[in-house]
This record gives structure tokens, sequence and C-alpha cells, in this order.
């Protein structure tokens, strides 16, 4: 175990571009997780507007940063410019991880397959559960398709923009044609787990959903996890409802993308740490 690296000339840079980033706990779990395995490189944030997107892969191609993470509002914005991309964030048009290739970029999705991780390892099986899912963007389409190929038996779709919840109900329907599917639902239904897959919520005054939703669900999640006790979570909690923030999600999204950026097995203790840490410094 490496504990101490030295930032000098052969330091490689990662990042994360979106806006805001200012709320992201990526930056310190992956240089700890460099630091920690010995990799001579650091994770730093980038704030950028959409319209800057291919001057900033230029940017960063030329100053050979070696890869990066994608989030709010540029995962399904950024799938144009990039030359290559892994087949199942193709499906999703959307990409959370980038990393730099012999070609330019190429993008991957971690978002779905770290969001089930951390709900089984919570001990939850998905298999023929009901979800409520608000949001249809990029996290809420690769939470979707997994919960989907994980064996979910109904899913109800609420988004404010229609048009985009049925993009996602009709990706869904080609994946599996006997799912029960439902947009904008209008009646308060008893769902096993309510999924927010929205910003509302991150600036700790706004609730994506109504209070008799919330009271009618068994389990509860946010996948905001800053700030870590959502209004959402907040009422939940105070009905003795089950409930979890985004951090597990961010930790095993996190670990797929170090993996994919590194070669190297991720240090997982290492990586929760820090996102404890940052926790506590919120
Ligand atoms: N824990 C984790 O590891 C993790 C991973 C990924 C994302 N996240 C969090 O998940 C959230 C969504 O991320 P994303 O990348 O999926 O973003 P995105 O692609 O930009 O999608 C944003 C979603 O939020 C909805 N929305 C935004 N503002 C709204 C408003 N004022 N009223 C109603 N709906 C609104 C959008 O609805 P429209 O379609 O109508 O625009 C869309 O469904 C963010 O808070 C992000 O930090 C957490």
């Amino acid at each position: 175990m490496v504990t101490q690296i030295l930032i000098d000339g052969k330091t490689n840079v990662y990042g994360i571009i979106g806006n805001p980033v200012s709320h992201s706990f990526s930056p310190n779990m992956h240089s700890n997780a460099f630091r920690h395995v010995g990799i001579n490189s650091v994770y730093l944030p980038f704030p950028i507007e959409q319209s800057d997107l291919p001057q900033v892969l230029e940017s960063f191609r030329v100053l050979g940063i070696q890869g990066f993470n994608v989030t709010i509002p540029y995962k399904e914005a950024i799938v144009p410019f990039l030359p290559e991309i892994d087949p199942a964030a193709k499906i999703l048009r959307s990409v959370n991880t980038v990393k730099r290739t012999k070609n330019g970029w190429k993008g991957y999705s971690t978002d779905g397959s770290g969001f089930l991780r951390a709900l089984q390892e919570k001990g939850v099986n998905p298999v023929s559960q009901s979800v409520l899912l608000i949001g249809a963007g990029g996290a809420a389409r690769a939470i979707a398709l997994a919960m989907v190929d994980a064996g979910i038996k109904e899913l109800h779709i609420q988004n404010r923009t229609k048009s985009r919840a049925q993009e996602l109900a009709d990706l869904i329907l080609k994946r599996n044609r006997k799912i029960v599917l439902k947009i904008n639902p209008k009646d308060i239904k008893c769902y096993d787990i309510l999924i927010n897959c929205t910003s509302i919520g991150m600036d700790g005054i706004s609730c994506p959903v109504s209070d008799n939703l919330i009271a009618a669900s068994k389990q509860v999640i946010d996948i905001i996890y800053n700030p870590s006790l959502t209004p959402l979570l907040k009422k939940a909690r105070s009905r003795g409802i089950d409930c979890d923030n985004g951090i597990g999600m961010l930790l095993y999204q996190g670990i797929e993308a170090f993996e994919i950026w590194t070669g190297e097995k991720a240090p997982i203790e290492v990586m929760e740490k820090s996102l404890k840490k940052s926790l506590e410094f919120q």
C-alpha cells in the first residue's frame, strides 16, 4: 500500500465536468483512491457551460487529461461528441465516465450498475418489485434499465417533461415487453421502492413528490447525496420509512469508473471512508 505520492511533473489529471459540480464528493474519493493504490494522479472539478462542451473535450485532449466523469446536466449532451461509446451506454444515450483512448475518448455508463450494487449490498432483491422512478434524465435512464434487467415487475415513471418519460418508456419496452409500465401516473399507489432521480432537493428545500406518495411507499431512495438528507428523505424518515441517499450509488459507480480508467482493483474501503469524511465536512 502506497500512501505517499508526490504531485510532480508526471502527475496525471482526471476530473468531473458538469454544472454545478461544487456539490461533488468525487474529487476527494478518487484522489484518495489514486494515492492509496500508488497511482500518480489527481482528480479535479471542472464546472463548464454546455456550449463549451466540444472545446472542453479538445482542451482535455491537448492537456493530456486521462479520464473524467460527467454529471448534471451533460450525461446525454456529451454523447454526440464521443468517438466511441460502450454498447450499454449507447443504448442508454447517457455517459457518466469517459476514458482517454488512442482514438480520442470512450464513454461508459456506471450509474445503473452502481445503483444496483448499492441496493444489493443493502440486501434488497429487486425481483418482482414495483418501482416509482421520478425523473427521466441520464441517471434515471441508467437506473431504470438496470432495475428492469434485475427483474422488477412494475415501473412507473414520473417526469416534468412527458416526452422524455415516453422516450424512456419506449426504451424499456424494447428491452422487456412484459413489464407493467405507466407514465406520470395520477393515482396514489403503494410502491415497493420510490426513487428520486431528479435534481429536485439539491437545494435542501424542494421535494419532487407529494406527501401522500411518500407515505404510500415502502422504501424511498434519493440518489442525491449532497445534502445527505433531502426534504424527500426527511419526510420519509419522519414516517418511519426505510430510506437511503445516493452515497452508496456514488461509491459503486465510482469504483467501476476507477477500474475502467486504471485497470486496477478499486480500494473500496478507502473510497467509502473518503465519502464519509466528505459527509462530515458538509
Ligand atoms: N448518487 C450518485 O452517484 C448520482 C449519480 C448520478 C446522478 N446523481 C444525481 O441525480 C440527479 C440527476 O442527475 P442526472 O445526471 O440524471 O441529470 P439530468 O440528466 O440533467 O436529468 C435531470 C432530471 O431532473 C429533472 N429536473 C431537473 N430540474 C427539475 C425541476 N425544476 N422540476 C422538475 N424536474 C426537474 C429533469 O426533468 P426534465 O426531463 O423535465 O428536464 C430530469 O428528469 C442529480 O441531482 C445528480 O446529482 C447522483
